[in-house]
């Protein structure tokens, strides 16, 4: 694998200030390393730089929107060069609104994507059905097709050209979601698998599924887009929207280990951490091992173990 790195420090798709603190903290717990030592070669492009917005009111209920939509079209640009250059591309957010950037980005140079949501919410509120305002909780409204003529005007959102058939997107691991985003899910016919078909099925079943739904719409690049608040608070507590009843540590990873194995996986957001929302250095450390050991999910490790081609027991 040739992994590249993109860090996004943003927060302000959501009020809660140090999810921009995720991606030196993901870094800073070995990322790099432990990917170059699974094997893969790895390019760090740093992480983008944002500029500061004053007098940023709110339009049409969006909170945020200049800096937001600004911070998001230089992401864009940052995760289509990434592409370009060939690696897979992995995003540390920041908070969950930078999906817009980076779906958008690798769509412009990849075409039609295959879209991977693990999340325990849909973040598919459009402006007008979002009880929040915050774009964190909206990020796949601005770039499903079908959704398109429900966006009212924001002038730094017009960058934003839609990218995604509904039919392309699958969501796991929901558990908390608005009445707005459940007419939508409905309505559009959006495959989920939330924590009761979790329950229900299983996460081997899940993953078969998710895998034959996708492919029966074409094999196209994945986009998994994992915020960490997927997983169960007990896990991951670090994270602004921690919501309970989470996927378990070992269901999380497995999501990572069957995308592997596709070979389709061509960019991962990994989105949500947030040390100020932890009670201690452990909860700290837990979600941010958590996103780590996904990330290396991700790229190949293997929980069986590995050993060398050439390796003789001495
Ligand atoms: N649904 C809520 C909202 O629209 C919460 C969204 C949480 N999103 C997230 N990326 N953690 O505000
Ligand atoms: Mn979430
Ligand atoms: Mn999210």
């Amino acid at each position: 694998h040739s992994v590249g790195i993109v860090g996004a420090p943003f927060w302000k798709g959501q009020p809660r200030a140090g999810v921009e603190l995720g991606p030196d903290l993901i870094r800073n717990a070995g990322l790099v390393d432990k990917l170059k030592g699974q094997g893969c070669t790895v390019k760090d492009y740093g992480n983008v730089t944002f500029e500061e917005v004053t007098n940023d009111e709110p339009i049409n209920g969006v909170r945020r929107p200049r800096a937001v939509g600004r911070a998001n079209e230089k992401l864009s640009n940052v995760v289509a060069r990434v592409k370009r250059d060939g690696h897979t591309c992995v995003m540390l957010g920041g908070d969950h609104s930078l999906a817009i950037g980076s779906i958008h980005g690798h769509a412009s140079c990849r075409g039609e994507l295959s879209v991977l949501w693990v999340d325990a919410h849909a973040d598919i509120n459009t402006p007008l059905t979002s009880p929040t305002g915050n774009v964190h909780g909206q990020p796949m409204s601005y770039l499903i097709h079908e959704l398109h003529s429900k966006i009212p005007a924001i002038a730094d959102f017009s960058w934003i050209t839609p990218c995604v058939w509904a039919k392309d997107l699958v969501y796991i691991g929901l558990r908390d979601v608005d009445p707005g985003e459940h007419f939508i899910l409905k309505n559009l016919n959006i495959k989920m698998f939330s924590m009761t078909d979790v329950d229900r099925l299983g996460i081997a079943k899940v993953m078969e599924q998710t895998c034959d739904y996708l492919f029966s719409k074409g094999k196209k690049p994945i986009h998994l887009s994992y915020d960490i608040d997927a997983l169960d608070p007990s896990v991951s507590p670090a994270t602004g929207t921690p919501v309970r009843g989470g996927l378990t540590y070992r269901e999380g990873i497995y999501i990572t280990e069957v995308i592997n194995q596709t070979g389709l996986l061509s960019a991962v957001d990994m989105v949500e951490v947030n040390p100020k929302r932890g009670s201690c250095d452990a909860e700290i450390d837990s979600t941010v091992t958590a996103a780590v050991d996904l990330l290396q999910s991700c790229f190949g490790r293997v929980r069986e173990g590995t050993h060398p081609p050439d390796y003789q027991v001495p």
